[in-house]
């Protein structure tokens, strides 16, 4: 059958894109003086980083005659058009037209759409609204990773074909994991909401190379985008997960797997079996994700996992108020 006949079944364009912070590159991806365009949210983003180190994020189209601001370049703080190198601050502002010795204020106060974006753990994070509303949140961070000695130890990504929502709907199908993962048991769990941040916590037994044992694992999803897990046994691991929209049927999954300093090298072994492990699972996750539907309206059992629950949470990132303010005024 068609490609395009078969990616229409699937049901994905029914799901919008949800609002919130997602990361849209690594930070040690753009240097000072540099910058990426980055391909998200069925658009693009060109993020430069000044000398002064600060990151910028904006519209790719020169609104002078319609540029691709990707091959501009970096001018001290601001960004330059490659067309006919008009400069721009992070504001938005012209700061200089090389052949006009007067720039209208209209334009110096800000004239090219720029985003939110922040920088935290060593990923660098988008505000996508879909009427660019400003943030409603902060980005999460993890106490613990930033202390002394907490080592990354391993960063995957994934490009996946399948839509935003369906990566962490997966953490609350909890009869997958015997199915797909070979993990025993009915877990014990929890989720709840807390403000915009999902909290689930499961207790499994789990399979390490030392045979079964019990494990925590307790999610941290604050909204949509951001999402970290401390797995925790005779080990610990920090998982942070960023999950963006490349468009509504293609999803980025980044992952920062860390661990704490100073661990034997018996329970070394252990947490870089672990590691394995949570690749390995996600690779198992992949070939189900990048061919299933979305199921609008699923046949669930006992013991399915709190699925409803989190597709009823999860409405709140597609919704917005009719008066909500756009932070850029463009024309
Ligand atoms: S199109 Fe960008 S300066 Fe003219
Ligand atoms: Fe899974």
């Amino acid at each position: 059958m068609d490609e395009q006949v078969i990616e229409a079944q699937r049901g994905y364009d029914a799901l919008p894109l949800p609002f919130g912070w997602f990361a849209v590159a690594m930070s040690d991806e753009i240097a000072p003086g540099t910058l990426k365009t980055c391909k998200y949210f069925g658009t693009e983003v060109v993020v430069w980083r000044g000398e002064d180190g600060v990151l910028n994020a904006v519209d790719p189209y020169c609104p002078h005659l319609g540029a691709h601001l990707g091959l501009g370049e970096v001018i001290g703080n601001d960004i330059r058009c490659p067309f006919h190198h008009w400069s721009f601050n992070g504001e938005g502002g012209v700061t200089d037209i090389p052949y006009s010795d007067s720039i209208p204020l209209k334009l110096k106060r800000g004239c090219l759409p720029t985003w939110p974006i922040e920088e935290s753990l060593g990923i660098v994070y988008v505000w996508y609204h879909p009427r660019r509303a400003a943030p409603k949140w902060d980005v999460a961070t993890a106490d613990e990773i930033t202390q002394e000695g907490w080592v990354c130890a391993e960063k995957h990504d994934w490009v996946v074909k399948t839509h935003v929502q369906e990566i962490t709907e997966n953490g609350q199908d909890y009869a997958h994991f015997r199915a797909v993962h070979g993990t025993s048991g009915p877990p014990a769990t929890e989720f709840k909401m807390e403000g915009w941040a999902r909290r689930n916590v499961v207790v499994s037994e789990m399979t390490t190379p030392r045979g079964p044992m019990t494990g925590k694992i307790d999610t941290w999803a604050q909204g949509p985008g951001q999402s970290i897990t401390r797995f925790t046994d005779i080990t610990q691991v920090t998982m942070m997960q960023q999950i963006t929209a490349v468009d509504g049927h293609t999803t980025h999954v980044r992952w920062q797997l860390y661990h704490p300093p100073g661990i034997s090298e018996g329970k070394m072994r252990v947490t870089v079996a672990r590691m394995r492990d949570l690749v390995k699972q996600v690779n198992q996750d992949i070939p189900i994700w990048e061919t299933k539907r979305f199921q609008l309206h699923p046949l669930l059992v006992k013991n399915d996992g709190p699925i409803l629950a989190y597709r009823r949470a999860y409405q709140r990132f597609y919704q917005f108020e009719d008066d909500e303010p756009t932070l850029v005024a463009a024309e």
